[in-house]
């Protein structure tokens, strides 16, 4: 074994590339508390298609004309990927998945039924049998109307192999092209995971007609361990998503799948088409949209995965980066916290700095960002490349909102009653409100309240630190649900309670936007 990373060699037959398939606007929206709005889905694919992600499954579109819109837009923008949308084994469900990927320039439908006896019998209430013709009916309908045709074994890791076998044989002769063999409640072993791929792949006649792949999840911790497994089982397709999002514990997480590949190349043979040096900045959105936070020490993308504390650990890598470290932090975009630019920096370095981060604005986006970074930087005495991220983001998700923050004063502190006064910019027009609460926070989103009334109820509050110091940025997530309708919204600013304030703004504008698209859809 060798940790010498830079000199691996990577192979070069066709035969090893896997390719890889994010879930994460599917399988990880899906998880409670996730879910994106259509502008954020769009964000999401874009950078996924941009970083060489192969299949994006962009939704289920037959679960509400929202992942049925996401997955048409979806379709529609995407470049190089393929679109995935997933069906029930179901008719219906199979028809809308095809009307709404048919805009895409690569479509797929992806299809599954449940395969294991307990299913069978307490959720399908279907024979072995009845199953099968199921996979042959759904599978030929999906092939009519699109070539490439997924078809998935739900819960596949608890069927026996024999009727695996039958199912897998079926779905190839009725078409399908990709056939995945999910863990998916989180069961499996890697060795177990391993031998099923290679028995299927050996006792199926047509096997080699279809791309085998893997869709673990990760209730024992064990899934990108499964993911892996399976590859060397045969399988050249790995299910995943951005930061392990997902149902439960989650899925396998794509960071950690593209970065064991990449870097032990040595004991795993094969390639991805991933750019590594985007996923940091994929992970920073996908947490900032679905407001789950990173943990601090996860692999490859938490805060702590390249930092040293210890004094033997510095003292290391001061000689040596590779006394502690098996990988590069800039291959997976981080970056040497770097200060950027200070309040003298004109709009032409400002544009080349967003350029180097990947961000590419119009010029009255540009205008904006560029008005707030001078604000930014008369504020805080360093501004590092997470701020501006931080504050493009910002920008980005709270462009064209209806009601705007425009001046807040808080009173805080141990005498009490916090209070807080608001004015709100209103299309123009401006209203102020006073208002008091159980601390500032509760005080402004009174205030607010105050101005647009909703019956949401609040069920996260989320506050964290875009840098060190106590002068960083804060992040402020707030997420509402009415009527089984989650939003999430999102703010930053120097001034945690100014940061709050827009947070709630723009999950109530959100809402706002929701209530009068289902007005809409109903009219
Ligand atoms: O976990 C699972 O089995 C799934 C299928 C729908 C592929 O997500
Ligand atoms: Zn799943």
């Amino acid at each position: 074994m060798t940790t010498d990373t830079q000199t691996a060699p990577a192979p070069t037959s066709d035969k090893d590339r896997v390719k890889i398939f994010d879930t994460t606007l599917r399988d990880g929206e899906q998880c409670p508390g996730a879910s994106m709005t259509l502008d954020e889905k769009l964000q999401v694919a874009e950078l996924l298609d941009e970083m060489g992600v192969d299949i994006i499954e962009a939704g289920f579109p037959i679960a509400s004309n929202g992942d049925f819109e996401a997955v048409v837009e979806i379709a529609k923008r995407v470049e190089n990927a393929v679109v995935a949308g997933l069906a029930r084994a179901i008719a219906g469900d199979i028809a809308r998945a095809g009307e709404a990927v048919r805009h895409a320039e690569q479509p797929r439908i992806h299809t599954f039924v449940s395969t294991s006896p307990i299913h069978l019998a307490h959720q399908m209430r279907k024979s072995e049998d009845e199953v099968v013709d199921i996979i042959q009916a759904t599978v030929a309908q999906a092939r009519n109307l699109v070539e490439d045709v997924e078809w998935s074994a739900m819960d596949a890791t608890r069927t026996s192999i024999e009727y695996l076998c039958r199912c897998v044989d079926q779905a190839i002769k009725a078409g399908a092209t990709t056939i995945n063999l999910p863990d998916t409640v989180g069961y499996a072993t890697p060795e177990e995971y391993e031998a099923m791929f290679r028995d299927i792949r050996e006792r199926v006649p047509d096997s080699d007609k279809a791309v085998f792949s893997v869709h673990c999840h990760d209730d024992l911790g064990l899934a990108v361990a499964n993911s892996l497994a399976g590859v060397k089982g045969g399988a050249r397709q790995v299910e995943c998503t951005i930061n392990g999002l997902g149902e439960r514990a989650g899925n396998a997480s794509l960071e950690e799948i593209v970065m064991a590949i990449k870097t032990r190349a040595d004991a795993m043979p094969y390639v991805t088409g991933v750019n590594s040096q985007m996923l940091m900045r994929a992970s920073r959105l996908v947490s900032a949209v679905s407001a789950f936070p990173v943990q601090y020490n996860k692999a490859i993308v938490g805060k702590n995965a390249f930092a040293h504390e210890s004094g033997i650990h510095q003292d290391g890598m001061l000689k040596n980066t590779e006394t502690y470290e098996i990988m590069r932090p800039e291959d997976v975009g981080v970056k040497e916290t770097s200060l950027v630019m200070g309040k003298h920096s004109g709009r032409h370095a400002f544009r080349e700095k967003l350029a180097s981060l990947g961000y590419e604005l119009g010029d009255n986006a540009l205008e904006d960002a560029f008005r707030r970074f001078k604000d930014l930087a008369d504020k805080k005495k360093h501004v590092f490349d997470e701020d501006i991220e931080a504050l493009v983001e910002d920008e980005v998700a709270t462009a064209g909102e209806a009601v705007k923050l425009a001046a807040l004063t808080v009173i805080a502190g141990t005498g009490g009653p916090q209070r807080a006064t608001i004015t709100l910019d209103i299309d123009g027009r401006h209203e102020t409100r006073e208002a008091s609460g159980d601390g500032p926070v509760d005080a402004i989103f009174n205030a607010i309240k105050m101005v647009i009334d909703h019956n949401a109820t609040l069920t996260l509050y989320q506050v964290g630190a875009v840098t060190q110091g106590t002068d960083a940025q804060a992040e402020v997530s707030v997420r509402l649900e009415e009527a089984g309708k989650v939003v999430t919204g999102r703010g930053a600013d120097t001034d945690t309670m100014v940061a709050s304030a827009k947070a709630y703004l723009s999950a109530v504008n959100k809402l706002t936007l929701k209530r009068e698209r289902l007005h809409a859809q109903a009219v």
